[in-house]
């Protein structure tokens, strides 16, 4: 049977330049079109409510910009965290411009078009690079995810494929759910992305673990965390399915 990897395989296995190029970066067809599905679901929320932030976390980000990239007009004060080191320091070398830090500049580039701003990239770059001002260790299976940092209550939080990724079984899915959204301010936004109906996920050959999830539970999940849905949309193409909520913490 082919070995399913989790936990510390995410500081060892775990290639942060596959992973994007699996899944952010590629031409294949599925990866433009959720681009655009994360786009859109940004835009979307962000354009309805009054959600100026300051201050968004994002949790579990891997080594992944998208977020604080799309997000970063309206939050600029991000912090940035992953429990994977290997990660942190992918995000730290592109936010401290090294030599051999990953190039987001296509994708920023495309983030620009989508936007229609007149923005250039490399502003916008700047811009993503002054508003991330931490990158920090989290664990949602913990009660403080961010411990021993403790910060203020956020205005917002992004958390996208982490969760299923991070979390052994259902029960444990609700205790992080609730982990994370006590770093979160009353009346803050929750933005979050889930893949649905998936054992694993692939990178190249290898698979990485999910916890098999469905709408109804997440909802579930983010409601019972004290919070109320605000807007909630699911992305079906070829097999994968993808599910974006909103949610205000009460
Ligand atoms: C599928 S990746 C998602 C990365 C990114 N958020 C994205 O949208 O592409 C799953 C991430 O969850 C992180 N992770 C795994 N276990 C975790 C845990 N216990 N607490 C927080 N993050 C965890 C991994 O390091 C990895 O970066």
């Amino acid at each position: 049977m082919a070995t399913i990897y989790r936990d510390s395989a995410y500081n060892t296995v775990f290639e942060c330049m596959a992973y994007l190029n699996t899944h952010y970066f590629s031409d294949v067809e599925i990866v433009p079109r959720t681009n655009k599905f994360h786009f859109d679901m940004f835009q979307q929320t962000l354009s309805k409510g009054n959600f100026t932030g300051p201050r968004l976390l994002d949790i579990g980000g891997g080594p992944n910009l998208g977020n604080a990239i799309y997000t970063c007009t309206q939050f600029p004060e991000i912090v940035f965290s992953d429990y994977s080191e290997k990660c942190r320091q992918a995000v730290e070398k592109w936010v401290e411009n090294t030599p051999d830090a990953i190039n987001w500049s296509q994708f920023i580039k495309n983030v620009c078009d989508m936007e229609g701003t007149g923005n250039t990239w490399e502003e916008r770059q700047a811009m993503v690079r002054r508003s991330i001002k931490d990158i920090i260790h989290c664990d949602v299976l913990k009660s403080n995810p961010l411990e021993p940092k403790v910060f203020e209550p956020f205005d917002a939080i992004v958390t996208s494929y982490c969760l299923e990724s991070a979390c052994p079984d259902r029960e444990s899915f609700k205790v992080s759910m609730k982990n994370i959204i006590n770093l979160l301010k009353p009346g803050g936004i929750l933005m979050m992305f889930a893949a649905l109906n998936e054992s694993f996920y692939l990178i190249g050959e290898k698979r990485f673990y999910n916890l098999e999830l469905d709408e109804t539970f997440v909802k579930e999940a983010v409601v019972e965390s004290g919070c109320h849905i605000v807007s909630s949309e699911v992305f079906n193409f070829q097999t994968t399915t993808l599910l974006f909520v909103a949610a205000i913490k009460n």
